[in-house]
């Protein structure tokens, strides 16, 4: 690991103690990512694609030298097709919003039991609303999504597909490329959750050829508060605008209004400049370091914590075959919210309970699981120090 590497991040030199598990719940931040916003706020304050201002001018170039970084970060074809919001939630909710006033009864919405509820819950208030068919994919013995078997389910009802591109409690990545030209085959369109790929694996948008795809700032080393949108310009411009409001206005007259272009037509009222501002030293850091060597790391670590795990018997593991650093496990007959107690005295960090997936809970037939997630600034001594408490937390149970 580059030896400065943790230098990187102030909240480990502020925590010396924590060993920090829970990253894909969200990272830790990047210094730089912290410095650009403290110096927007310090410096400027100003808003953006208002004031003709010194100011005012370099805060718009700053913006939107972010949505050039995203751009390049998943390959867009132009950046007019990045829309920030407030996170992946806000991303597919918009998306839900407007494919609401478009489906009808005897459409089809496929999507599956892998999905974090920010992707689950807008489509199946959406199918509710609209009398569509909420179909779940097919998910293979070890609950991958199925992308065989996912393209024979897809028919000329299917209007849209829902998927996650990599599960933040299994930790595996579906196979969307098949899926996606199968779906596109019957003019269905779909929609990425790339919340947990952001961080992990390079996203090429016109490799994948998805319509729509959304992440979120604060997994990926940046801020909380800023997410993505993105879509294919053709498919995002037909998007009925979630807000409006400010800035996102062209004429308005006493009846009728009428909205600027992409992608400020998206984007009304003020938005998380401060944010939006930290969020491309963050992206630039995982792009310079590459996401080759955040997965090897990963991995590298998950496979040391599963060799652990599998050599002792009280330990149950339900994703021995992660395709990224996310191992979830239980204490047999202990509940893990008791382990998390134990593991949060000892200064470590792990998330507990049903990680927003809660279809895949009833899956695994338990309410909560412990779910250990790598970043590169974890190392080998933080899995020594996990693995002491786990044992002396079972130790402890047990009596
Ligand atoms: C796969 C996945 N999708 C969506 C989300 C929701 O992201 P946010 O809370 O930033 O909107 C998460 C966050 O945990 C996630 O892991």
């Amino acid at each position: 690991m580059e030896s400065t590497l943790k230098s990187r991040f102030k909240a480990i030199d502020k925590n010396p103690s924590l060993v920090y598990l829970d990253s894909a719940a969200s990272s830790l931040k990047l210094n730089t990512s912290l410095d650009a916003m403290i110096d927007y706020y310090e410096r400027s304050g100003a808003n953006i694609g208002r004031g003709n201002y010194v100011l005012g001018i370099e805060t718009t170039q700053a913006y939107e030298a972010s949505r050039d970084m995203v751009a390049a970060f998943i390959h867009a074809n132009q950046r007019e097709e990045i829309i920030f919001t407030k996170g992946t939630t806000q991303s597919m909710n918009m998306l839900a919003y407007h494919f609401e006033k478009l489906l009808k009864i005897g459409d089809e919405i496929i999507t599956s039991e892998l999905e974090h509820s920010a992707a689950l819950l807008p489509f199946q208030r959406l199918a509710k609303n609209t009398g569509t068919t909420l179909t779940y994919a097919v998910l293979d013995q070890e609950l991958r999504i199925d992308s065989e078997e996912v393209v024979k389910q897809i028919s000329s009802l299917t209007k849209l597909v829902v998927l996650t591109y990599v599960s933040n409690v299994m930790g595996y990545i579906t196979h969307l490329k098949p899926i996606i030209e199968k779906a596109h085959q019957v003019g269905a369109l779909v929609i990425v959750d790339a919340a947990q790929a952001a961080p992990h694996i390079p996203i090429d948008v016109q490799t994948l050829d998805c319509d729509f795809l959304a992440f979120s700032g604060h997994k990926c080393f940046g801020p909380t508060g800023v997410g993505i949108l993105y879509g294919k310009y053709e498919a995002l411009n037909q998007l009925t605008p979630f807000e409006v409001g400010g800035g996102m206005v062209d004429e308005v007259d006493l009846y009728e209004q009428t909205y600027f272009e992409l992608p400020e037509r998206l984007e009304a009222g003020t938005p998380p400049i401060a944010e939006v501002i930290g969020l491309a030293p963050a992206l630039r850091y995982i792009k310079d370091i590459g996401h080759e060597y955040i997965l090897k790391h990963a991995k590298f670590l998950q496979k040391i914590l599963i060799d652990e795990l599998k050599t002792r018997s009280y330990i149950h593991i339900y994703n021995p075959n992660a395709d990224i650093g996310i191992t979830t496990f239980n204490i047999k007959n202990v509940h893990a919210h008791d382990v998390q107690s134990f593991l949060s005295e000892h200064h470590i960090a792990v998330r507990t309970g049903h990680h927003c997936a809660k279809l895949l809970q009833k899956r695994f037939q338990t309410s909560a699981t412990i779910r250990v997630s790598f970043q590169i600034y974890n190392d080998e001594e933080d899995i020594k120090k996990l693995l002491e408490v786990i044992d002396s937390a079972f130790q402890f149970f047990q009596t």
